[in-house]
């Protein structure tokens, strides 16, 4: 059921201070699919403390996974995985759990996973991943909303094959990729995704004993081995965590530092932002640093897969555009309905107009708080930062979005000096009320 609790934020107030960027929410639930893979123990270190993180777990336990989470650490132990059959209400609210396809159906020459179906940001087939499955061997076919895959013959391994992805896509790439650990023979993927997180995913897969070449460029090949072993593994941090903290600092004219963070995965996030005029400094191999900016001047993005503009990062960088001086065009080709936040950034006196997948941004001099909803994850994330740059007061819904992906986040904003509150409740209710769910102090805002 979807969280009726509320975010309150009193924006137009400066941040200041460290921020400290959580482990990255796309890499954890690869890496938890990927532990299928393995009989033993796995050891996930820098875990996000996420609402997808643990139904990934339930999905895992439903297969017979046993997990143990201890702070930012999950133990996971999949020696009985002893069901193939996913449940269908868990992995209709979680896209990633569907990749697990590929590695139960190489542990067992059998799954059953429920078609994740569409969802607020477009179709989101899974024709790619189904086409790879069947080039390795396997019998695949959609029933009644089940996607049901065996692997015939006495063996039941699947096969090594020449895979050409006819998109990059992430989640393609992931689960073919830990399917072929465990194939016969070379299994090589063209066109495959480069994001950092199907990188981690390879990493934590050799870590287990595959042989993968190649992950971070468009071919990877993978020589299958019958086994993998346990290992202990720590995830990389979130680049969209870390981007949507820059774009904070930069709407607001902050000083921020950030860290851990890999500056390298924040490549065209980084440039855009000097594009637009803010400074950002890289002050370790492994921190970052966002400076209050004189002015912010449009300019136009292009999402695109890895190492283009993240489509991630496209939401709140919308926000942060809303309020540069000058025209700015967003084309989204990613995705084919991500541009819903537009029409809510205008109710907080945003001027943008929206055709097809292209938005046109009209920079204002200033946002003005009010009520909006998040339409799905990053579209909320966008809602937050336009609302710490508006002035006056903004209430969010659409909050079960923002704690799929966002490792506490209005907990971090408070750490910064953002006048940002959590009610439990109906948005009515909470205005009445003002119960607070979060157990950290929270500010209260002067009237
Ligand atoms: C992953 C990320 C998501 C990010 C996206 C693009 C996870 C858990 N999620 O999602 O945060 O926004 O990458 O960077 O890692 N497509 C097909 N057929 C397929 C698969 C995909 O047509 O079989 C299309 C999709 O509809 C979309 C495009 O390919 O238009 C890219 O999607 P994809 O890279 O697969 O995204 P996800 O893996 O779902």
């Amino acid at each position: 059921m979807a969280d009726s609790s509320v975010l309150h934020i009193w924006g137009g107030h400066r941040l200041q201070g460290h921020v400290k960027i959580s482990g990255a929410k796309n890499s954890a639930l690869a890496i938890m699919a990927g532990s299928l893979l393995c009989s033993g123990d796995c050891r996930i270190h820098n875990v996000p403390l996420l609402v997808d993180v643990e139904r990934m777990g339930q999905v895992l336990s439903a297969l017979g996974v046993r997990l143990q989470r201890h702070g930012d650490i999950l133990d996971i132990n999949a020696s009985d995985l002893t069901s193939s059959k996913a449940p269908y209400e868990l992995v209709t609210q979680l896209r990633a759990s569907f990749f697990a396809i590929g590695p139960i159906l190489a542990r067992l020459g059998v799954a059953q996973m429920p078609l994740p179906g569409g969802c607020a940001i477009g179709a989101r087939p899974v024709d790619l991943h189904v086409r790879g499955l069947q080039a390795m061997g396997a019998e695949v076919q959609v029933e009644h909303g089940i996607c049901n895959a065996y692997v015939p013959g006495s063996s039941r391994r699947l096969q090594g094959a020449k895979i050409y992805l006819d998109i990059p896509s992430v989640g393609a790439t992931e689960t073919l990729m830990m399917a072929a650990t465990l194939a016969e023979g070379e299994t090589i993927i063209e066109n495959a995704a480069r994001e950092p997180e199907v990188v981690d995913l390879a990493n934590f897969c050799i870590a287990m004993g595959a042989k993968i070449h190649g992950a971070g460029t468009s071919k990877i090949s993978i020589q299958g081995v019958s086994k993998l072993h346990s290992t202990e593994y720590t995830i990389i941090p979130d680049r969209i965590e870390a981007g949507t903290f820059l774009v904070v600092g930069a709407i607001t004219r902050s000083d921020l530092m950030l860290s851990p963070v890999a500056p390298e995965h924040l490549v065209p996030v980084i440039a855009k932002l000097r594009d637009i005029g803010v400074t950002v400094i890289e002050e370790a191999p492994d921190c970052l640093h966002v400076l209050p900016a004189e002015r912010l001047i449009a300019t136009d993005i292009e999402t695109l897969p890895h190492p283009g503009f993240p489509t991630d990062m496209q939401a709140p960088f919308m926000a942060l555009l809303s309020i540069a001086e000058g025209d700015s065009v967003i084309n989204e080709t990613v995705f084919e309905n991500r541009l819903r936040h537009a029409s809510e950034l205008n109710r907080l006196g945003a001027d943008i107009r929206v055709k097809g997948n292209t938005a046109f941004v009209r920079g204002v001099p200033m946002l003005s708080g009010a009520p909006v909803i998040g339409t799905d994850l990053r579209a909320a994330a966008a809602l937050v930062v336009a609302g710490l740059a508006a002035n006056g007061k903004t209430t969010i819904q659409g909050l079960h979005y923002l704690d799929r992906g966002y490792d506490r986040l209005d907990f971090k904003l408070q750490q910064l000096g953002a006048k940002i509150q959590r009610v439990k409740g109906s948005v009515l209710d909470s205005q009445e009320t003002g119960s607070i769910t979060n157990s950290e102090p929270s500010i209260v805002p002067k009237k």
